[in-house]
């Protein structure tokens, strides 16, 4: 099994991620990892801390002359700005993140809660989807995540995007400051953040994952917990800010007759060798997945996230001290993070898509999964009629 844990805290010596599972033999690049992590430092709309911390992953564990050795990998993102312990603790909880319930059921104020649950901690699982990357690479699956949305600015890409390649689609989102694939719209997301910061207000968006060349049967329909659509729903739920995932069509798919929701199977004998298989879909509404499987087509991910909850305008609280009505404290903050949450929804399901991979094909070496993968394609070819 392919996992990760994480752990560090805001203004701590720094974010680890611990990832075991992780094929051997795959090569390391180090600078795509740092690239990752500075990604996800970027866009508009950040504020004073991504100034400071100019990240990069050390290697602690699990690399030999180069590529992975089957153990367990610890990556090391070190904070610039570390002093915890001279950072004061509030006692006004911020409406929307875990100050009060977690200073409740701690018991040990609000700072320790907010260091943990800070989205400083997405640096970790960004360095972790960025090494499952480097084996997904090896297997030519790849997995592009851009801001299909800026507050109430709609940044859905043209259809024409879906025939892109996803070099081609990174081209587009890494030339724009929001990460989107609709550049003639970002003067106008631009003057959202804006909008939203001088009023002392923050804005959320909506964000969209693609993975191309994905085999056939990642995932099971056969236990609920195994499934990848859940496996992918639970990770980019339980990334900061974000309160909602959809599946392709997703929520659309409610308000849409079956006749319409659903994508016809039709067949093209030149594509038997492919991993299509032959079979092509005309439509692409399930986004990838059927029954928890991935049926061949590119998976499509969706996620919605919320305004940050810190306000230079703050909200009523309650004082923790006294009990009093008070405004929601104030700590250095983001007027908008769409962007940065771009590549942490990215990374977090390339993670999930590489954890599927060993899951489907075995975890030890990177040449086996290859031969694997191979095997596969052939057996399913032979169950194909002649
Ligand atoms: C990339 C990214 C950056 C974020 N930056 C901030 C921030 O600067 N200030 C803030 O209050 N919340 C920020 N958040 C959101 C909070 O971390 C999050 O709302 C909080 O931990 C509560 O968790 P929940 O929203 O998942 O319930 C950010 C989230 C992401 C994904």
């Amino acid at each position: 099994m392919l996992t990760y844990q994480t752990a560090g805290e805001s203004h701590g010596k720094g974010l680890a991620a611990l990832v075991d599972g992780f094929p051997a033999g795959v090569p390391l690049d180090s600078a795509f990892i740092d690239a990752e992590l500075r990604r996800r430092q970027g866009g508009y709309g950040r504020g004073g801390r991504q100034k400071i911390e100019t990240d990069s992953a050390e290697i602690l564990t699990g690399i030999w002359r180069g590529v992975s050795m089957g153990s367990p990998i610890l990556l090391w993102v070190k904070n610039r700005d570390y002093k915890i312990d001279e950072m004061p603790t509030p006692t006004q909880p911020r409406p929307g993140h875990g100050d009060l319930t977690g200073s409740m059921k701690y018991g040990q104020g609000i700072r320790p809660i907010l260091e943990r649950s800070s989205a400083r901690e997405t640096a970790a699982r960004v360095a972790a989807g960025a090494l499952a990357k480097l084996l997904l690479r090896e297997l030519e699956i790849d997995v592009v995540g851009f801001v299909s949305g800026v507050g109430a600015v709609d940044l859905t890409p043209d259809a024409a995007t879906e025939t892109l390649s996803a070099q081609e689609l990174r081209e587009i989102r890494d030339g724009n400051e929001i990460f989107s694939l609709r550049p003639d719209k970002d003067a106008e997301a631009k003057k959202a953040i804006d909008d939203a910061r001088s009023a002392g207000d923050t804005i959320g968006g909506l964000i969209e994952v693609r993975v191309s060349n994905v085999p056939f049967g990642l995932g099971t329909h056969a236990q609920w917990s195994s499934k990848l659509d859940g496996r992918i729903a639970q990770a980019v739920a339980a990334i900061q800010a974000m309160k909602g995932v959809e599946i392709g069509a997703g929520f659309a798919l409610a308000k849409t007759p079956g006749s319409l929701a659903h994508d016809e199977i039709l067949w093209d004998a030149s594509l038997r060798s492919t991993r299509s298989l032959g079979f092509v879909r005309p439509t692409n509404r399930c986004g990838g997945l059927e029954a928890g499987m991935t049926n061949g087509c590119p998976i499509v991910v969706r996620a919605a996230m919320k305004p940050i909850p810190t306000l230079l305008k703050p909200l009523r609280s309650i004082d923790l001290a006294t009990l009093e009505p008070v405004e929601a404290a104030y700590e250095r903050s983001d007027a908008c993070a769409i962007s940065a949450a771009s590549v942490v929804v990215e990374n977090v399901v390339a993670f999930e898509i590489a954890a599927a991979i060993v899951d489907k094909f075995g975890g030890d070496s990177l040449e086996e999964i290859k031969a694997r993968m191979e095997l596969q394609q052939k057996t399913l070819e032979l169950r194909l009629p002649r």
